[in-house]
């Protein structure tokens, strides 16, 4: 938890762009997985720990934008609470950690909203998007669950996103740590990957290392030799020479802070030609991005220069033909790069995507494009001062979707099909680091992570 004043701070800020009205945060329930009392880990709301800093289950909380009063809603645990749980401090000494001067049990709550109801006065709520929570906000505001997301106030969001998409400098401090953690997650693989070894036994050691470190892991492990799959969670594979060993992961700090780093390594410490060729083309995109993330640069357009090298390179390759530009404009590249080239990160390891893509991800000046190849584009805004971006192309080979273009004819002016037929059991490879918007360009956050194709070879010198 940072210092009271932040919490405050940040309530303060939101009360000045807001609208009238009240604001309704709900915080998270406990996710039961089988049983009631037998649950997932807890994790907090990610914009309730932003304005609330309290990391424990049923809360609640209302900013009254017209009076200037905040109110924290939860309940002083029983004697059978301090039996199974221990001891707690009281929901007020809980508020006033947060420099909340006002505390109420939780059964109160509906009376409250049902007074600034009937007062005409309106209640601005975020989207929800766990079943706990929409259950929650039925209860509480009579609005059917179907029909949350789009009565979620507009005003709110956009106050919101506003806020957490510039990260406070100790906020970058904790996504360094949870990089600290995430640089060590990754060395391991690179340091143990060995043919003969099953997947799994690299994705439990990053697990613990994320555990052991303090925090959790920030996403389920992507950790696959079939690095094509983009978000590949099955580990059942065993490591063989000749395989690339694709991992994306990253850690999550105590305080919620994530971070989100992939790189792709040869199980046998030693890339092929044809490897590293691929491997050097996605290493170029990713320093492209690098170079081109600035203040005020559309990220689309960073995504456009990705997409450019990573034709020019398979052009090159003779895999692709024609001009990349128009490779690019046409999105013939999309064969092989079908993914955005980042996304936000902060206290969501896709920061405030929960919030909708149009506000995280656009602005009222750059709208999603309908262009093929741009159409799932997570994020297309201007990049600000104090952003933080993932930077992660990738190259893939995916048989089922070659298959479909080269079934359906596409593109055959920029793809070369025939050439593709040795790469089918390739796989993917992806390279990501996080980068924060400075004020003249970007830096890579975090300690230095093997990258190039020496440095990977370097670290991964087998005896
Ligand atoms: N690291 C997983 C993702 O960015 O989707
Ligand atoms: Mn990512």
């Amino acid at each position: 938890m940072f210092s009271i004043d932040t919490y405050q701070r940040r309530r303060a800020a939101l009360r000045e762009t807001a609208d009238s009205g009240v604001a309704l945060f709900l915080g998270h329930r406990e996710s039961p997985f089988n049983y009631a009392a037998n649950c997932y880990p807890f994790r907090q709301d990610s914009s309730f720990l932003y304005f609330f800093g309290l990391n424990e289950p049923d809360l609640a909380a209302i900013i009254d934008f017209d009076e200037g009063r905040e109110y924290l809603f939860g309940n002083d645990i029983t004697i059978d609470d301090i039996v199974w749980m221990g001891e707690q401090p009281s929901i007020a000494a809980k508020a006033a950690s947060v420099g909340i001067g006002e505390s109420f049990p939780y059964a109160t709550l509906p009376d409250m909203l049902g007074k600034i109801r009937q007062s005409g006065r309106t209640i601005h709520f975020l989207p929800p998007y766990r079943g706990e929570t929409s259950i929650d906000l039925f209860r509480l505001l009579g609005i059917h669950p179907d029909e949350q997301k789009e009565k979620a106030s507009v005003a709110l969001i956009k106050a919101v996103v506003r806020l957490r998409s510039v990260k406070e400098e100790q906020e970058i401090a904790q996504i360094e740590r949870a990089l600290e953690t995430t640089c060590l997650m990754h060395t391991y693989v690179m340091r143990h990957a060995r043919a003969g070894m099953a997947e799994q036994e690299l994705t439990d050691a990053i697990e613990r290392i994320a555990l052991s470190n303090g925090g959790t892991v920030s996403f389920p492990v992507i950790l696959s030799i079939n690095g094509q799959t983009l978000h590949n969670h099955r580990h059942d594979n065993t490591l063989q020479n000749g395989h690339l060993l694709l991992t994306d992961a990253g850690a999550e700090t105590a305080a919620g802070y994530a971070g989100d780093i992939t790189r792709t390594v040869p199980v046998s410490g030693r890339f092929d030609e044809r490897q590293r060729t691929v491997y050097e083309i996605v290493l170029q995109a990713n320093q492209k991005v690098a170079e081109t993330c600035r203040p005020e640069v559309p990220f689309l357009e960073v995504h456009l220069a990705a997409a450019r090298i990573i034709a020019d390179g398979l052009i090159r390759m003779g895999l692709m033909k024609g001009k990349a530009d128009d490779a690019v404009d046409a999105g013939a590249h999309v064969l092989f790069f079908p993914h955005g080239i980042g996304h936000m990160m902060g206290l969501d390891v896709h920061d405030m995507e929960s919030l909708g893509e149009q506000y995280t991800g656009y602005g009222d000046d750059i709208q999603r494009s309908r262009r093929f190849g741009l159409s799932n584009l997570r994020m297309g805004r201007r990049l600000k001062e104090g952003f933080v971006v993932t930077d992660e192309p990738g190259i893939y080979f995916i048989p089922a979707l070659i298959d479909q273009w080269e079934g359906e004819r596409k593109f055959r002016d920029f793809i070369n099909y025939e050439a593709l037929k040795p790469f089918r059991n390739f796989g993917g490879i992806r390279i990501e680091d996080d980068l924060l918007i400075t004020g003249e360009g970007c830096r890579v956050l975090g300690k230095t992570i093997p990258k190039t194709v020496d440095e990977i070879e370097n670290t991964m010198r087998h005896e």
